[in-house]
């Protein structure tokens, strides 16, 4: 092809693809998200999308003080076709129903060679469209802290859910020194399978400002006819591939700092094979990965909160002991829970026991109601404080690290402390 024509063909592509970002008033570059590598001290995993118009896109980060850009570390990604969200049954933000029409280009990217304990921005070139600037920490300083919140069920018709959420973790930004990333539990959509759902939540300021990791709800697997699939969350991130058969990107571990974060799919292990596999990669990965704290998160509450039954302790809880579990996290039940630290079904000591806690959702209106001041009719000896609201329920943990304990600090929305929780590392 002659040079001209070539440069004729290469406008033509970019006008037009500019002319449809125009006229759908959508950004040439949607639903980027920042996800742990396995190594978050060195690496970041960085996940985006586009119209199939583009192939590939270029992703430059740099050290956040670093003005002009000057010292970015510049890389081309190839996109993959993805359709799993395409053609599913919907609903738009004015509340119509409507079947989506997602057929996308789907970017997976990874930076290596990063320093640790650093702040970093990025941003993306793809499409004659630049992004806004993103923002993240990695890992490596001796004291950090996460955000953790759950189950806030972003819907596009109502948006007040993600509002609420998003301004609790505002509130747990303002306490103590904030925080440098983001953990959820699960739920974070009402339908996974609803792709704007995604592209709207990604578009709220803390998916700008922080690296977010979490585990795969419920909600997040199914479409609003009650389609299942854990692609929905696997494609919704750049997860790190490092799960078990069939849950690669879904099952997945990390490390921050001192901490080996286990991340587990509850959809997956509803029957004894299912949990027989998810247990056998949990061990595998614990012992291979000897670290001072290890965290399991999965979406399924421990306990039921409303009377404290055994609830996925009793699936799990052996397994913890054996393991030297420090910290168990979870959603789902929408009650606060944390257990005294635990092992061989008895109270013992933190340095000799795993802490469970769940947490409870966080957009106002999908809460769960009990009786707080009821005697417990089962675990009351495990169980040391229950939190929720009612319905309109709203809350956040802070989650603070130091080399000698884990500190996990429930806090309301108004940033009043409700409950307070040591973690000590494990006898080892
Ligand atoms: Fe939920």
């Amino acid at each position: 092809m002659k040079l001209t024509n070539r440069l004729f063909l290469v406008l033509t592509l970019w006008l037009s693809a500019t002319i449809f970002n125009t006229l759908s008033g959508q950004e040439a570059i949607f639903s980027i998200t920042t996800s742990p590598s396995e190594r978050t001290d060195s690496e970041m995993n960085f996940s985006w999308a586009t119209d199939t118009t583009i192939k590939s896109a270029t992703l430059e980060v740099a050290p956040l003080k670093d003005k002009r850009w000057k010292k970015a570390i510049t890389r081309t990604f190839e996109g993959v076709l993805c359709t799993t969200y395409d053609s599913i049954y919907s609903k738009t933000k004015s509340g119509e129903n409507f079947y989506e029409d997602v057929v996308i280009n789907k970017f997976d990217a990874n930076i290596d060679a990063l320093k640790s304990d650093k702040d970093y921005k990025y941003r993306i070139i793809a499409g004659g469209d630049t992004t806004e600037t993103y923002y993240f920490t990695t890992s490596g300083a001796k004291r950090w802290s996460a955000c953790v919140i759950s189950d806030f069920h972003a819907y596009s018709p109502l948006y007040h859910r993600t509002k609420a959420a998003m301004d609790m973790i505002g509130v747990v930004e303002d306490f103590e020194k904030g925080f440098d990333w983001i953990l959820h539990l699960g739920d974070i959509t009402a339908w996974g399978g609803s792709y704007s759902f995604w592209q709207n939540l990604y578009l709220e300021e803390p998916f700008i400002n922080y690296m977010w990791a979490g585990v795969n709800g419920n909600h997040d697997n199914m479409t609003r006819q009650y389609g299942q699939s854990n692609k929905f969350f696997r494609d919704a991130a750049a997860y790190p591939r490092n799960g078990y058969e069939g849950e690669e990107g879904v099952c997945y571990h990390f490390k921050y700092g001192d901490v080996l974060f286990v991340m587990l799919n509850n959809e997956s292990m509803r029957d004894s094979a299912g949990l027989a596999a998810a247990q056998s990669w949990v061990k595998d990965v614990v012992t291979n990965n000897p670290s001072p704290y290890v965290v399991v998160c999965e979406h399924y509450q421990w306990f039921f909160g409303a009377n404290g039954k055994d609830s996925q302790y009793g699936r799990w809880s052996e397994l913890f002991d054996e393991l030297g579990v420090n910290l168990a996290l979870a959603g789902n039940n929408h009650i606060y829970m944390s257990s005294y630290p635990l092992y061989g079904g008895k109270v013992v000591d933190s340095q000799s026991g795993t802490t469970y806690i769940q947490v409870t959702s966080s957009d106002n209106e999908r809460g769960s109601a009990c009786d707080l001041d009821a005697p417990l009719e089962y675990n009351s000896e495990k169980i040391k404080f229950r939190w929720t609201e009612g319905p309109k329920t709203v809350s956040a943990l802070h989650l603070n690290v130091t080399p000698k304990k884990m500190t996990i600090t429930l806090l309301d929305r108004n940033g009043s402390v409700l409950d307070q929780t040591e973690v000590l590392p494990r006898k080892r």
